[in-house]
This record gives C-alpha cells, sequence and structure tokens, in this order.
C-alpha cells in the first residue's frame, strides 16, 4: 500500500509503519492499525487530559456544527467565542484578567504574545523594546516566530529562522537574565517561560519565578506564561501560574483547552495590558481564520464543564501524589531509573547505563519503542522518557502504565547488553 500522508517528526524510515498508525482510542488506550491495543501514558500530545472519547465534549461539538458549522472573530463576533472568551477569564481570575485572543495552535499563540508585546510598548511610545526573551531548550512550537523562542537546537539555522531578536538565557539561573536584563532590560518587550519545561520536564524554581516578577517590575517587560502543555490541570492547579505570587501578563493555553479535540489556543491578556491596548484605538493585527469557531469555542465550554463536573484538578492532584510513591517505588527498585523530574502529572523518568552514565541520547527512541512492545505509548525525554497520563487515570491503570514502563526498560537494557556482549565477542 502506498502511503501519501507525512507525518510530523517521525524518522523518514518509520513513515507507513502500521505499529504507528491509530485507528481510534477510547478512555485511556489507543488502537493501532497492526491490531494492538495499546495503554496512552501521555494523554494524546498532552491534550487530552480527560482522556478519549469524552461524550459531553462530542455531543457539545456536534450540536455547534450543527447550529453553526463555521462563524468567525475575524471582524466579526460570534456568541460561543463571547462565552468561552469569559467562561475562561472566569476560571483564571477575572480580577487580574481581561480578555481572550483566540488562535489555533500553541505555536501560532507564540507567535501572537510576541507580536502583542512589541505592539503594546509601541503604543507607550517604547517602539525600540523588540527583544522576547525564552529559555535555553525551552520548546514553543514550530511556526517561524515559535521556533525562532524555542530554545532547543531543533535546526533553526536550515529554515532561515530569524533569532536576531531572541535572547535565550539559563532556566532557573537568576543570575544569568539578572545581567541580560542589567544589560538591555529597557529593549526587552517579553520573557516567555514555560512554568515546566517541556523538554525534560523541569519546573521552574520558585526563586527563579520571583526574579522574574521582581524584573518584571525594574523593567516593565510583559511576563508570559507559556502553558500550551501546564494548562488545565496538568500540575496541580487549572494554570501553573496560577501559584506563582503574582500572574504574569499573557497566559497562552492550548493542549487541554478542548481536550484535544479542536486546534484551538487562547491567549488571556491581564486587564492593565487590554486596557491600555483598548483605549489607544488600535487595531492588533493578527487573525486567523479557524480561530474561536464555534466547535471550538463549544469544545472549550464543554472542557471546562466537565473538568468541573470530574473535580479534575482535585484528581490530578491524588494522582500526582501516587505518582509521586510509584516513581520514587522505581528509583529505589529499578538499577536502570535513576531518577525523576517533573510536577504534577507531567514527570520524566530518566535513564541509565548499567555503569551508571546517563542513557545516550541516541538510544531514547529504543526505549521508547521497547515500551510500546511491552504495551504503553510513553514519549521521548533527556536520557530517558516523559510520562503526562490522563488526569482521570484510576490506580490500577496507573500500576500498569508503570509495570509496562518497567517491561520495557527491561527488554531495553537486555538488547543492550546482549548487542554490546555481541559487538565485544565480534
Ligand atoms: C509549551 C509549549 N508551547 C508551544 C507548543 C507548540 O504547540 P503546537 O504544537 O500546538 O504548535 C507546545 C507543544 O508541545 C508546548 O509544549
Amino acid at each position: 500500500m502506498t502511503n501519501e500522508l507525512w507525518p510530523s517528526l517521525l524518522d523518514p524510515a518509520l513513515h507507513g509503519d502500521d505499529e504507528l498508525c491509530a485507528v481510534s482510542a477510547r478512555g485511556v488506550r489507543v488502537r493501532f492499525l497492526d491490531g494492538r491495543e495499546l495503554l496512552c501514558g501521555t494523554s494524546g500530545l498532552w491534550n487530552a487530559n480527560l482522556g478519549y472519547g469524552n461524550e459531553a465534549i462530542a455531543d457539545a461539538c456536534a450540536r455547534a456544527l450543527r447550529e453553526a458549522s463555521y462563524l468567525s472573530v475575524f471582524r466579526y463576533e460570534n456568541l460561543p467565542a463571547r462565552q468561552a472568551a469569559r467562561e475562561l477569564v472566569e476560571a483564571a481570575g477575572a480580577d487580574h484578567w481581561g480578555r481572550v485572543l483566540f488562535s489555533t495552535s500553541g505555536g501560532a499563540a507564540n507567535d501572537v504574545v510576541m507580536k502583542l508585546a512589541r505592539h503594546h510598548h509601541a503604543l507607550r511610545g517604547e517602539g525600540t523594546r523588540k527583544l522576547v526573551v525564552g529559555l535555553r531548550d525551552s520548546y514553543h512550537g514550530l511556526t517561524f516566530g515559535g521556533f525562532a523562542l524555542t530554545g532547543e537546537n531543533l535546526g533553526q539555522p536550515v529554515y532561515g529562522v530569524d533569532q536576531r531578536l531572541i535572547r535565550h538565557v539559563t532556566p532557573n539561573e537568576p543570575d544569568e537574565i539578572r545581567a541580560l536584563a542589567e544589560r538591555q532590560g529597557r529593549q526587552i518587550a517579553a520573557v516567555v517561560v514555560e512554568p515546566v519545561l517541556g523538554t525534560g520536564a523541569v519546573p521552574l524554581s520558585p526563586e527563579y519565578v520571583r526574579t522574574l516578577l521582581e524584573l518584571r517590575e525594574r523593567y516593565g517587560f510583559l511576563l508570559v506564561a507559556d502553558e500550551v502543555a501546564t494548562g488545565f490541570g496538568r500540575v496541580g492547579s487549572l494554570f501553573a501560574s496560577q501559584l506563582w505570587p503574582a500572574p504574569p501578563d499573557l497566559l497562552i493555553t492550548s493542549k487541554g483547552l478542548t481536550n484535544g479535540t479542536c486546534a484551538a489556543a487562547a491567549v488571556l491578556v491581564s486587564r492593565a495590558v487590554a486596557d491600555a491596548f483598548h483605549a489607544s484605538g488600535d487595531v492588533f493585527v493578527h487573525g486567523e481564520t479557524q480561530a474561536g469557531t464555534p466547535v471550538t469555542c463549544a469544545a472549550v465550554l464543554a472542557t471546562l464543564a466537565e473538568m468541573r463536573r470530574l473535580d479534575a484538578v482535585a484528581s490530578a492532584r491524588r494522582l500526582s501524589a501516587r505518582l509521586d510513591a510509584a516513581l520514587a517505588d522505581l528509583v529505589a527498585t529499578h538499577p536502570r531509573v535513576s531518577g525523576t523530574t517533573g510536577a504534577g502529572c507531567f514527570r520524566s523518568i530518566r535513564l541509565c547505563l548499567a555503569d551508571g552514565s546517563p542513557l545516550p541520547q541516541d538510544q531514547v527512541t529504543d526505549v521508547v519503542a521497547a515500551i510500546r512492545r511491552a504495551g504503553a505509548i510513553v514519549h521521548p525525554s533527556v536520557s530517558g522518557v516523559q510520562i503526562l497520563p490522563a488526569l482521570t487515570y484510576t490506580d490500577a491503570e496507573l500500576a500498569e502504565l508503570l509495570d509496562r514502563v518497567r517491561a520495557g526498560v527491561d527488554a531495553h537494557a537486555g538488547t543492550a547488553a546482549t548487542t554490546a556482549a555481541g559487538t565485544e565477542a565480534v
């Protein structure tokens, strides 16, 4: 059979592989074209936070598609978009947040915040503030803006991604960003951070967050929380930045926003920023045909309602405590598991070789494949694998996931040992 599909970021040698071609998904399981059903330890791409096939969200989407297959927020408004914006502001905190811009992906929403921050400063007579600061090893998407801001090296130069107005600093190193602010603070439009860096699941330390807030006060840049992945209950509150001592100026939410059902993102804008903007009468030049459509907004509203009905944030906290215990046990009992990182239901397992050195990065995809063969889907991470279970995972599902991870790591270690022995023999 020919395969016309060009999948994203998949090794070309694996294109067309039926083992990797999903057919359907229900609850926390995904069925593949080769006939196997795997336990999903990643909530899709970290977006199906309430599991697959949620009936209430599906019904809401179907109703919206019948009532109005399409309405835009481009030179018009639509009622579902108004309602979704209001509920998002209320859920995030209406005392601080004022307005919502809809977008269609995390990357595009990162473009939005970079543009919005620069326009905001231009309105205040500070049009020279153009720099946007991100963190090394961060991930903000692969659109030209988001790709430029992404601190992980993913081949930006090949694509001519322009990073001249971007600065990267090391996460959790307060002195480094302090020094940058001292040098160029009045040219910085925004600092954009993931509360937990997706790459390696590295949470920002409370001290680092305090430094960012203090520098924002001193130098006047906008602080942006890229909560594409951490939003919607993933790390113990609806948004991770709700646990900061003070909120950011802009907040991006995307993955869990529609439980993965629509191409959707939203940028929450603080009252202060929104008011200054609207007082100016300027038009913000950003718009996307498919942003804020009735089906997307129905999905947002139904997801928020389901989060409340299932008490998903509280259940995520309970799951997080069970993960703490299960992962601590894995580290204590498995010689190839050297540690874990992350927060809430956003975790990474660090692996090592027999001599204790970190698992080489080029072996990570083999471990992910071994865990697949053992029956579970996990994502590659830094010298290990990432697990982000649905917030609704039961105890039995968590135990099964850990068993399959253990079996996959064992199988990989066994194969690697055999290969090494074989190589030696040769
Ligand atoms: C923090 C963060 N920002 C942005 C993105 C990009 O989102 P999208 O793939 O929807 O463009 C991601 C995706 O993983 C992300 O985790």
